[in-house]
């Protein structure tokens, strides 16, 4: 540490408990070091203490970032488990009558609570019913839920059985829907009637059907719980009703133990390309990794409630509500509505009366509720908080500060926890109780998790600096491999620094060692904590014959932390650049809507003459991204353009719309 500095760390407002996994500095430290030097020995200790195996792993590690070119790599290949006794059956001898799930309803007031009994009878029923729907271990299951605490059923009965579960959130369109159900190649869609959000209600399984209208996405069953009652289209000979269907099997089910490598999960995310990619969690390594992070980051203590209010369909969803929260044997909270339903103050009333221990949130939503004012937080009793977390895109300092001082009135820890999909749980974060923290830094790695920055053209960057960032060596929640497509995975992750995992991510290191997460440094962008990809968006516009070219960027925004920026080439006689009409524009939203989601949208759309592109056409992104920025001055260097007065041009549109 550097007695100059000028930069504060906020030593953490509270201790660890008395079940902490790492108690202090000097405990991180230790096992941080431990990890880094002789990882199979930290894990394999660590796994065997923290959940049931059916036959104990003696294999650690196989693989590393050179190996995985040819085979993914493997955690306690020889051990066998199940992930659903993990998460529920191995509580029911300590904990059958405590709360596992509670979940709150899109209107307040509506909350229900399953204990850990409820639940594993709930799991045993769809896992019978699965069964009895020709689903088997090793087939994949689509699950298109809204937030009920079915959907978790649903995944844990998925894992009960073998079957591989990919949730897709329920904001996606049928054509997202439909190119997930085609790329796993699905023999079941799990779906509900309706969701409800915002006291508004939102379309599943009629999305369902549409997907399923096309030739190539066939399945054999829907089943469908029913939890608005909505009227429905159905087919007697495809579609199976959730509450009938389990009501009619057995509520007990004897689960069978699985290899530790057996696929979970596959969850798709955005990548570079247009073509999303489906990221494929195992089952032994994955779960270690979860419930280890879960309790050690957040300093989970017996009788904790854990509010997560993400949802199902992102990685948070399962890692940190689902997989992590119940394997801990916690009570985890499912919040079905959203920050500011029916007002700004729906996450502290919803604190307030659960007695949330543990609030987990994203950025933009702390963003958004700082803007409506304090008295919202004020007015309710936040006593019961102990730990307040984020996720999914940098946190600035002033966001920090309000959650820090407003939400937890300076006596929580603030854990602002990095990670991703492909890491399957938290990488780089603050733990409760223990390491001091900096409004927007993510400070350090957890044990297993090796960062190291790089300079573009691969140079080490040792101290304080910044980078790209990628992690050295392997840990057991990562994911072994982009479904179907193991080339796919290495190329994206371990060929552009050959023997390293590279994150997308930039990132800078200060004299504490702390880590800054800067943003995505590829074509990733990250929307109100959604990750989405500029390619998607493009591959989209381009869909609308008015649309000759398009180009996305991301830009600051105060709310999402990002916005998405699209610059278009329209075909049309009228050669007014700038903004467009109302009318155009409503159109691209509806196209955007239709091909990605309820969660793309446009922030802006700027129509230009013509892209900036090199001689050999390539957009120079570079000079759209500033543009969107507000740069007009500074945007480096654009002799290789083929066209130089294209610039003039852009420039001029964006000062138009
Ligand atoms: O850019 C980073 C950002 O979210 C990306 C991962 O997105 P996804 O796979 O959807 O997972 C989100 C939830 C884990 C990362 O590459 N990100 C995530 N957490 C943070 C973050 N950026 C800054 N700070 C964070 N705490």
């Amino acid at each position: 540490m550097s007695e100059n500095s000028q930069v504060q760390l906020t030593q953490s407002p509270i201790t660890t408990g008395p079940s902490s996994l790492i108690p202090d500095m000097s405990s991180w430290r230790e096992q941080w070091l431990s990890a880094l030097n002789d990882p199979s020995g930290f894990w394999l200790d660590k796994t065997k203490n923290l959940l049931d195996w059916a036959q104990a792993p003696s294999l650690g590690c196989e693989g590393d970032f050179w190996s995985v070119q040819q085979e993914p790599i493997r955690w306690f290949a020889d051990g066998r488990l199940n992930v659903s006794v993990n998460c529920v059956d191995r509580h029911l001898e300590t904990r059958a009558d405590q709360a596992a799930i509670i979940w709150e309803a899109d209107e307040p007031g509506q909350n229900v609570t399953w204990t850990y009994r409820d639940l594993h009878e709930q799991v045993c029923r769809a896992a019978n019913v699965l069964t009895d729907l020709g689903v088997s271990a090793g087939d994949r299951v689509i699950i298109y839920m809204g937030m009920v605490p079915h959907a978790a059923v649903a995944m844990l009965a998925c894992a009960r059985i073998g079957a591989a579960h990919s949730v897709v959130f329920g904001g996606f369109s049928a054509e997202a829907l439909r190119d997930r159900i085609i790329d796993c190649g699905a023999r079941v869609v799990i779906t509900q009637d309706e969701g409800r959000r915002g006291g508004r209600a939102v379309a599943l399984k009629s999305v369902v059907d549409e997907a399923l209208s096309s030739p190539e996405a066939q399945v054999d069953k829907v089943l469908v719980y029913k939890r608005t009652h909505a009227d429905l289209a159905w087919d007697e000979s495809r579609d199976v009703d959730w509450e009938s269907a389990c009501s009619q099997v057995s509520a007990q089910h004897e689960a069978q133990a699985f290899a530790a490598e057996h696929p979970l999960f596959i969850l798709y995310t955005s990548g570079s390309t247009g073509r999303p990619k489906g990221l494929m969690h195992t089952s032994g390594g994955y779960l270690t990794y979860t419930t280890f992070t879960h309790r050690a980051v957040f300093d989970l203590r017996e009788g904790d409630v854990y509010g997560c209010v993400a949802d199902v369909g992102w990685i948070t969803g399962h890692s940190y509500i689902v997989y992590g929260p119940l394997s801990n044997g916690t009570t985890t909270v499912m919040f079905e509505s959203t920050p500011l339903y029916p007002d700004a103050g729906r996450y502290w009333s919803l604190v307030e009366q659960h007695k949330v221990n543990i609030f987990y949130t994203a950025p933009t939503a702390i963003r958004a509720l700082a803007a409506m004012g304090d008295e919202f937080v004020t007015k309710y009793d936040l006593s019961s908080l102990r730990v307040l977390g984020t996720v999914g895109e940098p946190i600035n300092p002033e966001a920090w500060e309000w959650y820090y001082n407003v939400v937890g009135q300076g006596k929580c820890a603030l854990v602002d926890t990095w990670w991703q999909t492909e890491t399957g749980g938290i990488s780089l974060s603050p733990l409760a109780g223990v390491t001091p923290t900096q409004a927007g830094a993510a400070t350090l790695p957890l044990p297993g998790i090796q960062p190291v920055l790089l300079s573009p053209e691969s140079h080490l960057i040792h101290g304080p600096g910044e980078g790209r960032l990628c992690l050295n060596m392997p840990w057991p929640g990562q994911a072994r491999t982009v479904w179907g497509d193991h080339e796919r995975f290495v190329k994206t992750y371990f060929s552009d620094f050959p023997g390293r995992y590279f994150t997308g991510d930039g990132c800078r290191r200060d004299e504490f060692g702390h880590h800054w997460i800067t943003g995505r440094v590829d074509d990733v962008l990250n929307v109100s904590g959604h990750r989405m990809g500029t390619a998607e968006f493009e591959a989209a516009l381009i869909t609308d014959e008015l649309v000759a070219e398009a180009a996305v960027v991301g830009f600051p925004h105060p709310v999402k932390g990002q916005g998405v920026c699209a610059y278009l080439v329209l075909r049309s006689e009228d050669q007014s650049f700038g903004a467009l009409s109302d009318e155009i524009l409503a159109r691209l939203q509806a196209v955007v809507r239709a091909r990605i989601g309820v969660h793309a949208k446009l922030d802006r759309t700027i129509r230009i003459p013509g892209l900036p592109k090199t001689r050999s056409g390539k957009v120079m992104r570079r000079i759209l991204r500033k543009v969107a920025e507000g740069e007009t001055k500074a945007l480096g260097d654009v002799s290789t353009l083929a066209d130089s007065a294209v610039v003039e041009a852009i420039i001029e549109a964006a000062s138009k719309a």
